[in-house]
């Protein structure tokens, strides 16, 4: 059930304009952030002036007044800049959801543009882990670390200032240990990309193999098989792999963090030693001023450190944007023009033809329908039969416009299906796809959500027609009975009525039923049909069926083989023709 990742992140650069157009509506309160974090960088730095005074000062001199004034003063510091530090966290934190907000909307509404075949092809555990996991990281990632970022680089240009103008000979030996930390902070940085590469492919297969396996489909085909001890094995393996690399990446250069660390813990010791060679050779150093170089140590060496760490987050934000931005530079294939057309339920009066059309999933192969032309006339019941695989379906799909032709044209009354509003269609059309499709919700908001403003009395004849009232007045809760999971807690004819229903319920003029009722028995389908005929009237009626008797009093009879129209008729023509559908019929 693990299928090859669709990711095509290849073709989409990642740039800074872009992300900067994300953040552009919030500029302004980007820009107070930003002061507030120089504000309380800058008001940190000051600390350790005020115990340089304390040490060579007040403490020496027991200069009671002047200790009280410096120790409040430092006390006032330390509150200060924490009440910025947590107006800021809160400000920043509530932009960077705002901003993720309009991200996932923006995903969302792409998504829902994209056509069928991006569906057919893309895993669901991947589409959910962009809209829901991968956004919701990356505002962690995004605002801490674009946050901690400005603070540290605040921090180390203040610490810097601070130090060389407390020492400009001790600030230099502070300052030599920089580039021995870039350096290995380097290759760290390399060892632990690579790792999260390989992180980020194996949690999107764990991720795809919980939503295919752990659903009630999954869950019948891997018990009915045998096979759920298979998968538990695949998934152990999956979760192993995903630990190792989650250890490795981060104990990823623990030696050289290691010893990166000694010599930060050593630094204090050097400092003194710097400074009492200093006051050897005759120059004036103050104990306060080493003192207070110990405490800028910290404020610059830490930061610093957490500034390396941040390019590494700011990896992980790259990456999650790339593919995110993959996602919405996938351009709509099916789009509806520029001020399309309309056509209206009651202004149907033609019917639907199809002009030379060739049609093929995917565009190398050969066609799976072979210029085919025929017309489907309005008010009619027409059936379309074949073996299967012959492209039944797929005239349905092209009817509803969710692929679009490769040559020829659909036509409704004359009109390109291309040049049709997607509102008209979906007014227009009804379908009952081969595989039914229910909400994980109630019966009640299963029909709603075809036409949220049906009445009750609406509903009731809805169900009367779609032979579902015996069965929903037998259930406890009645319509609020809940349906499962794809509809899991009915039967499989239960399931299509329902669908039936829902389509029936928005009063579509053309009703497309794609093997809609095979799943009955003869006597409820019988008694469907029959009550279909009492609503339909006028309603062209587009029936795709292997069972032929359901198609025997069709208006017409579309025969398909090989993806060509074989022949057209009714019934009785085409059994005195002594064709294709006539051995079907006597086979
Ligand atoms: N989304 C898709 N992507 C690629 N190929 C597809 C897709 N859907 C169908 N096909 C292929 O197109 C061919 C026709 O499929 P279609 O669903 O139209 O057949 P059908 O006549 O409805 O068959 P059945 O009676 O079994 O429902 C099949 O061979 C199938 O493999
Ligand atoms: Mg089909």
């Amino acid at each position: 059930m693990v299928m090859k990742t669709n990711t095509n992140v290849s073709h989409t650069k990642f740039s800074f304009s872009r992300v900067s157009h994300l953040v552009k509506p919030y500029t302004t309160t980007l820009v107070i952030v930003l002061l507030l974090i120089i504000i309380g960088g800058a008001f940190g730095t000051i600390s350790p002036f005020l115990i340089q005074k304390i040490v060579d000062d007040a403490l020496p001199a027991s200069n009671m007044n002047l200790l009280f004034n410096l120790v409040l003063g430092l006390a006032g510091i330390s509150i200060f800049t924490t009440i910025v530090s947590v107006v800021q966290s809160y400000i920043s934190t509530s932009i960077g959801q705002r901003i993720m907000h309009d991200l996932r909307v923006k995903l969302y509404e792409h998504l829902q543009s994209l056509s069928l075949s991006f569906f057919s092809s893309t895993r669901t555990g991947e589409i959910q882990a962009r809209i829901t996991s991968d956004i919701s990281k990356m505002q962690s990632l995004l605002t801490n670390t674009a946050t901690d970022f400005a603070r540290h680089v605040t921090a180390i240009i203040t610490t810097t200032i601070a130090m060389l103008l407390l020492d400009w000979r001790i600030a230099i030996v502070s300052i030599l240990i920089i580039p021995l930390l870039v350096l290995v902070n380097q290759r760290v940085a390399k060892i632990r990309e690579r790792i999260m590469h390989d992180q980020q492919e194996r949690v999107a297969d764990l991720s795809s193999n919980i939503t295919e396996s752990l659903s009630a489909g999954g869950f019948i085909l891997a018990r009915t098989m045998g096979r759920a001890r298979h998968l538990v094995h695949m998934f152990r393996k999956n979760s192993e792999d995903l630990s190792k690399l989650e250890t490795r990446s981060n104990t990823a250069g623990q030696w050289e963090f290691a010893i990166i660390f000694l010599f930060l813990d050593m630094l204090p010791a050097f400092t003194f030693f710097g400074g009492g060679i200093l006051l050897g050779m005759g120059y004036k150093v103050s104990i306060g001023t080493m003192v207070a170089f110990v405490a800028l140590q910290e404020q610059l060496l830490w930061p610093l450190l957490e500034v390396f760490e941040t390019r590494i987050e700011f990896g992980k934000v790259r990456a999650i944007l790339t593919r995110v931005f993959s996602y919405l530079d996938m351009p709509p294939e099916i789009t509806e023009r520029e001020n399309p057309l309309t056509l209206h339920k009651n202004e149907f009066e033609k019917g639907i033809t199809f002009e030379n059309v060739s049609f093929s999933y995917d565009r190398e192969s050969v066609s799976l329908l072979k210029n085919i032309s025929f017309t489907i006339p309005a008010g009619k019941y027409t059936a379309l039969v074949g073996a299967t695989g012959s492209g039944k379906s797929t005239i349905g799909n092209l009817i509803a416009r969710l692929y679009d032709t490769d040559e020829g044209r659909v036509l409704f009354d004359g009109i390109d299906v291309k040049d049709l509003s997607f509102n008209s269609i979906s007014e227009l059309l009804g379908i009952v796809t081969q595989d039914p499709f229910l909400l994980n919700a109630s019966i009640e908001e299963n029909l709603l959500f075809a036409k949220p403003d049906a009445t009750q009395e609406e509903i009731a004849n809805i169900l009367q027609v779609a032979q579902l009232k015996t069965l929903i007045t037998s259930l406890p809760e009645g319509l609020k009975t809940q349906v499962g999971e794809r509809g899991y807690q009915f039967s499989g004819g239960e399931r299509q009525r329902l669908c039936i229903a829902r389509t029936l319920l928005r009063q579509p003029t053309i009703l497309l039923l794609d093997e809609a009722t095979s799943a009955l028995d003869a006597e409820t389908q019988k008694a469907f049909t029959a009550a279909l005929s009492s609503v339909s009237d006028g309603m062209t009626v587009i029936s795709i069926a292997h069972r032929l008797s359901t198609v025997r009093y069709a208006d017409q009879i579309i025969v398909l083989e090989n993806g060509k129209v074989e022949e057209i008729g009714t019934h009785d023509n085409l059994i005195s023709l002594g064709g294709r559908y006539a051995k079907m019929v006597f086979n």
